[in-house]
Order: C-alpha cells, then sequence, then structure tokens
C-alpha cells in the first residue's frame, strides 16, 4: 500500500494516503487501492501545482468525494463554494449544468468537467424557446427554474432554485403565482408547502421519478422501524408516504442529528455510501438507483482534465450575463 504523505488541499490537508483510505476502506476493497491511490496521488499534486480545486456533488462515488474533493454538497452548497473560491481552476465532479453554474459565477476562472456528456434528464427536458413560450401564455408571472437547466434557460428567468430553497425562493417572489421549471414534481411537492400557485413543467429526474410509494410500503413492511428519507424529484405520493424530504445534504444533515437506527435515503446510489462511510454504526437500507450522468466522473478521468485541462466549460457572453443574474439573485434571496 502507498504511504507517501501527500499534501491535500483545504477539506483534506496534509493527510497520508493510508489515512485517505482509511475514509473509504468499507467501501473499497485494499486490492483495489493501489490503482485508486495513483490517480489520487497525482490528482492531489496537480491541484497544487495549478491551483486547482475539486468540487464534487453528493453523488459522486466515495473513492472521489472522500479523497480528492476539497468542497463537497449539493447544488447550492456547489453554487455558493463557486462562488466564493480563490483558485485559478475549477473541477466540477457533477454534471454539466453545475459546471455551467461554476463558470457563470467565476467567468474568469477555468472551470472544467472530465466528461462533458455528463448530463442530466430534467435540464434535457426544456429549452430555452420553450421558456418564451410559458411566459407568453402567463404574461408577467414571474419564471422560478430549477438549476438543473442548462444557461440558456436560466437566461430566459427571473431567478434560479435549487431542491435546497425552492419554497424559500418562490415565497421571496411575493407573487400570487409563479412559473416553476422544469421539474414537475419538485414544483408539486413546493406547491404543497406554500400558498403561492406554482405552474409546473413535465420534466422528470430520471433517478428519482422511477421510485414509488409501493416501493415505500414494502420497506417499512421488509425493514420494521425504517426512517424513510426522499428527495423532493421524487413523485409527490413518494413525499407523503416518507418520514422526511429535503435536498442531498438536508437529507445527510438529518442523518447526522436524528441518527436514525435503520434508515434508507430515497436518491441516487452513491449518496447512501458517502453517508453510511460516516456513521458505520446506523443500518443503511439500500434500494437506491444510479445516475448515469453522475457516474461518468472517475478519479481517471479527474486526473486527466487537470493534466489535460480538458475540458473546458464556456457559456456565450449574451446567455452568461442573464444567467448569472438568476443565479445572484437565488443566492441573495436564499
Ligand atoms: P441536490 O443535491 O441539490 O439536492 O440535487 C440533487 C440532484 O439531483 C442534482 O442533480
Ligand atoms: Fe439529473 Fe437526476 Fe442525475 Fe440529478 S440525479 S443529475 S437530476 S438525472
Amino acid at each position: 500500500m502507498l504511504e507517501t504523505l501527500i499534501p491535500n488541499s483545504r477539506q483534506t490537508p496534509n493527510l497520508p494516503l493510508a489515512e485517505l483510505y482509511h475514509r473509504v476502506e468499507r467501501h473499497v476493497p485494499e486490492i483495489e487501492w493501489p490503482v485508486l491511490a495513483a490517480d489520487i496521488a497525482a490528482i492531489l499534486k496537480l491541484k497544487r501545482e495549478k491551483n486547482a480545486v475539486v468540487l464534487a456533488h453528493n453523488y459522486q462515488t466515495p473513492d472521489i468525494f472522500h479523497t480528492v474533493a476539497d468542497i463537497v454538497g449539493d447544488s447550492l452548497a456547489l453554487a455558493r463554494e463557486a462562488a466564493r473560491t480563490d483558485a485559478d481552476v475549477i473541477v466540477l465532479a457533477g454534471v454539466h449544468f453545475m459546471a455551467e453554474t461554476a463558470k457563470l459565477l467565476n467567468p474568469e476562472k477555468t472551470v472544467l468537467i472530465p466528461d462533458m456528456k455528463a448530463g442530466c434528464s430534467l435540464a434535457e427536458s426544456i429549452t430555452a424557446a420553450d421558456v418564451r413560450l410559458l411566459r407568453a401564455s402567463h404574461p408577467g408571472v414571474p419564471v422560478v427554474t430549477y438549476v438543473n437547466t442548462s444557461a440558456a434557460v436560466k437566461a430566459e428567468s427571473d431567478v434560479c432554485c435549487t431542491s435546497g430553497n425552492a419554497k424559500k425562493i418562490v415565497e421571496a417572489l411575493g407573487t400570487p403565482e409563479v412559473i416553476m421549471i422544469p421539474d414537475e414534481y419538485l414544483a408539486r411537492n413546493t406547491a404543497a408547502q406554500t400558498r403561492v400557485k406554482i405552474i409546473a413543467w413535465k420534466g422528470h429526474c430520471e433517478v428519482h421519478e422511477r421510485f414509488s410509494a409501493e416501493d415505500v410500503r414494502e420497506l417499512r413492511a421488509g425493514h420494521p422501524g425504517v426512517v424513510v428519507l426522499a428527495h423532493p424529484e421524487c413523485p409527490p405520493e413518494v413525499v407523503a408516504a416518507c418520514d422526511f424530504t429535503g435536498s442531498t445534504a438536508a437529507m445527510a444533515d438529518y442523518v447526522g442529528q436524528k441518527r436514525p437506527a435503520r434508515v434508507v435515503l430515497l436518491t441516487e446510489c452513491s449518496m447512501s455510501d458517502n453517508v453510511a462511510l460516516q456513521y458505520p454504526d446506523l443500518d443503511f437500507v439500500r434500494p437506491c438507483n444510479l445516475c448515469p450522468h453522475m457516474k461518468r466522473i472517475t478519479l481517471g478521468n479527474i486526473r486527466q482534465a487537470l493534466e489535460n485541462m480538458t475540458h473546458e466549460v464556456t457559456v456565450p457572453a449574451e446567455i452568461a450575463a442573464p444567467a448569472r443574474r438568476a443565479v445572484e439573485r437565488m443566492l441573495e434571496l436564499g
């Protein structure tokens, strides 16, 4: 096993590789570690040389999340941290819309995504032309846009939101009605918590739309006492049947604070893997769905991204200015 002392920046300062292995040993078999350790050592060195940070979403695999990431979190936290960083280079270990958001907030920095094909079914579900048509059919109604969209769609919007602040943003606008795009279920789940009327779009997350209320009933029958947490991209009947709903960060906080003896997270698989490594005493029940887009990011392509400075994410100036306003307004309001 490699024992070299590798100075990592920020969140994982000066940890020897053996210490990093300790963080993931319940997930990564010892026989696989030398291969991963070679990439990890290279990434940590490249980050120092290039003054780069790795921002990793909660759905990244534990080998990325617990070893090379400087900042981890939900979409809101990654946007906030992207706005704050003093690094020259941001590697976004997540999907394309997250990298675009980081670029909007850091126009002068280099933002890299290790795989350009890391997309999102929600971002694919709506275009800028769709938003213009929606506005035309609901004159004067503000458009609240989930961050899981392209910069071009954000540019047509009044304000962005995430799963962590949707209700707050919808209510902060002070209007009786809003258009909320593109996630139908996030819109309906938010509508259930507010008096503001919400006009929704028909987009769905391909990971969360697959959970059903029947799944929740079966989980409760098969795992007595299990506490069921669900992401608000799940259908409303799943949210109604679960014990807590929140963004990926809110779910992780819930587990950390309440320490349920047995828990299931109805969301992407790596989320449970990452949280379970932090709380070995808790029993995590594991039905979960993989996000094929998040899974495109690997230690290998993070290393290549830093070695070759690829793939750079850019946003045309005429889209970037209005899209940035919508993201910044979200950060100001919630
Ligand atoms: P959050 O991490 O913001 O809850 O979003 C989940 C998600 O699906 C991001 O793609
Ligand atoms: Fe998009 Fe769903 Fe994957 Fe998140 S989990 S990136 S919302 S497809």
